[in-house]
């Protein structure tokens, strides 16, 4: 007897549980040229200081060694680029590193990744 009601209510149901459209314009910025950056390394020292307290850049020791954090110092700097633009954009996901990825414009990650794959060790 209340079929059409009970049907009603689950197509409301089904309707209130569809996602909303993600709002994922994640706007790349889009940069004059294509030429890459030219990476202040001087610059990114400054700008890598609070990486050290996870990644333990000096030394390469991490200062909290029971969960994974990935060695940055010594990467080539494309793979660092490439991976702090990732999580700039939230293509790759993780808390801590797109906070810290957001931060940064293209040439502030231009900058530490220049520091970084210097480093030697
Ligand atoms: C609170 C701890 C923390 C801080 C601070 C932090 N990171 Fe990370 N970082 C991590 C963790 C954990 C991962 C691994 C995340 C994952 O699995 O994607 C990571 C991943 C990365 C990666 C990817 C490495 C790879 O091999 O894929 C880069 C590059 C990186 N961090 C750079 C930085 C830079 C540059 C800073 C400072 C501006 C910084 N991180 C600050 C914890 C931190």
């Amino acid at each position: 007897m209340t079929r059409p009601l009970l049907l009603a209510s689950c197509l409301t149901l089904a309707a209130m549980a569809s996602p909303s459209a993600p709002a994922q314009t994640a706007a790349a910025p889009a940069t004059a040229s294509n030429a890459p950056l030219v990476g202040d390394a001087g610059n990114g020292r400054t700008l890598t200081y609070t990486c050290q307290g996870c990644h333990g850049v000096e030394g390469y020791r991490n200062v909290y060694p029971h969960y994974h954090v990935p060695r940055i110092g010594g990467q080539s700097s494309q793979y660092l680029v490439n991976a702090l633009n990732e999580y700039k954009r939230g293509t790759r996901r993780h808390p801590t590193m797109q906070a810290q990825a957001q931060s940064f414009s293209d040439q502030d990650i231009a900058d530490i990744a220049a520091f970084l794959s210097e480093l030697t060790q």
